[in-house]
């Protein structure tokens, strides 16, 4: 089993001993730090209160043992709605002030993508602990140096891949892993929709909106004028700033991270060896930077794995629009976060050697989210590993960056996973770290 699975009652026995390039690494627990009660209260704090901010805080609301101190967000408006939830919290600006807190024990961090590294780290240097929207980070450097600190200064760091607490998404693994289906030699997973022609349409530069401070919005990424899709933030959509390479990686890294996440979970790997990819930006007319249509392939010991992306036709495999497939000698099994279901392999004897199974749905598709949430409050107490632990958010991001890479560069990614290293190619290994904007830095 690849480490990224390290089952979470090893972590408890090494303690803070953290996991460094597939080799344990054991460094002294604090010692001020206590494994709390169950009636014990847990202070926390949001940083970026948009959509999935405001998500994440309600599923941790709904713990009556939290307390929630503060939000923070440089846009006005998405501050007031962190407000309304939160009456008590007082209000930020600034993250630092909110990590200068002593009373705050945890922060949510569900900036856009470019913010996580730099904030994850000074709140674990802060003494937080954090959970971290995924991707956890834009380049796989920064997502390293968020391991470091959380092990450095102890911190529990649950990252926002939270399909990993899905029930069924945890009895696939059960399934799979038990051979239900066989040998898996193939995975498929994808993400289809039609947003052709005019997608996100096209914004010019212009002055910033009223209540939003652009610069402490961009941070560590290059300095520039104020542009509407670059901030995204929209009443009607989920905020574009994904679709542009300086703030995020596009499908690959948004929802491809989840699916990947599931491939390394069920399968019990934490890597590919090979990555390639193509694709491009075909038929939509607006903006975006990221492709419209994406085909990578990651090659892992054993077997291969795709993610597709098409945004321009909405056409399924098996009548699903997203979701995995594992292919196996005896089966095929079919998931995404509605439920599973077993498709048989007809034998060549006319048998088959696995029941069909009936569609598994899941009652409430949104629960692994509350789940996830639940999970890091209670490892705050227990100070075990969550579900997600930063090294496993590490690896299923890197894994949908190197996709990235591969893309950008249009060339085969032969990745070294011990040293986190691309072999050969010192083009594409630039893509590993990125320039921060001071005063930023990791
Ligand atoms: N786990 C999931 O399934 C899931 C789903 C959606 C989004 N996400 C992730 O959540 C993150 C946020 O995505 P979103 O769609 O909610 O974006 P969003 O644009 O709606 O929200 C981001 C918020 O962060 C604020 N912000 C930016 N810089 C800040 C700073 N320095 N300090 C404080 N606030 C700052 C913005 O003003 C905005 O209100 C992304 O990383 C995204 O990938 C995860």
């Amino acid at each position: 089993m690849g480490d990224a699975n390290m089952d979470r009652r090893e972590f408890v026995r090494w303690g803070a001993a953290g996991m460094v390039a597939g080799r344990f690494v054991v460094q002294p627990a604090r010692r001020d730090e206590r494994i709390r009660g169950a009636n014990d209260r847990i202070t926390i704090a949001l940083i970026g209160a948009g959509r999935q901010g405001l998500g994440d805080l309600g599923n941790a609301m709904r713990r009556p043992d939290v307390d929630v101190a503060a939000v923070c967000d440089v846009f006005q408006p998405n501050l007031a709605k962190g407000a309304a939830m939160a009456p008590k919290a007082e209000q930020y600006g600034d993250f630092r002030r909110v990590l200068d807190r002593k009373d705050i024990d945890a922060v949510i961090i569900a900036t856009p993508d470019h913010w996580h590294a730099a904030q994850t780290i000074l709140a674990c240097e802060a003494g937080k602990d954090v959970y971290v929207e995924k991707p956890i980070s834009v380049a796989i450097g920064e997502g390293r140096k968020m391991v470091e600190a959380a092990r450095k200064h102890s911190r529990i760091v649950q990252a926002g891949t939270q399909q990993r607490s899905g029930k069924h998404f945890q009895q696939v693994a059960e399934l799979v892993k038990g051979g239900r289906i066989g040998k898996v030699t193939q995975v498929r997973s994808w993400n289809f929709g039609n947003e052709s022609p005019d997608g996100i349409g096209i914004a010019s530069d212009s002055a910033a909106p009223p209540g939003l401070d652009w610069d402490m919005w961009l941070g560590p990424a290059p300095q520039r004028p104020f542009n509407a899709h670059r901030f995204g933030v929209d009443p009607v959509r989920w905020s574009s700033f994904r679709w542009f390479w300086d703030y995020a990686g596009g499908m690959m890294t948004d929802w491809g991270v989840h699916w990947l996440d599931i491939v390394q979970l069920v399968m019990g790997v934490d890597a590919p060896n090979s990555i390639s990819a193509m694709g491009g930006k075909f038929a939509l007319q607006d903006d975006r930077e990221t492709p419209d249509t994406l085909l990578a392939s990651f090659q892992y010991p054993g077997f291969i794995c795709t993610y597709e992306n098409r945004t321009a036709n909405a056409g399924a495999i098996s009548g699903k629009s997203n979701g995995i497939l594992f292919h196996g000698t005896d089966g095929t099994l079919f998931v995404d976060r509605q439920g599973f279901e077993i498709i048989p392999e007809k034998s060549r004897t006319g048998t088959t050697t696995v029941d069909r199974t009936q569609w598994l749905q899941v009652e409430n598709s949104n629960q692994h989210h509350q789940d996830h949430m639940i999970d890091f409050l209670d490892c705050i107490k227990s100070r075990k590993a969550p579900v997600s632990e930063i090294e496993i958010g590490h690896r299923s991001t890197t894994t949908a960056l190197l996709g990235n890479i591969a893309y950008r560069t249009g060339r085969r990614i032969e990745w070294d996973a011990k040293d986190e290293k691309i072999v050969g190619d010192r083009d594409a290994s630039r893509y590993l770290e990125r320039e921060y904007r001071r005063p930023w830095k990791v």
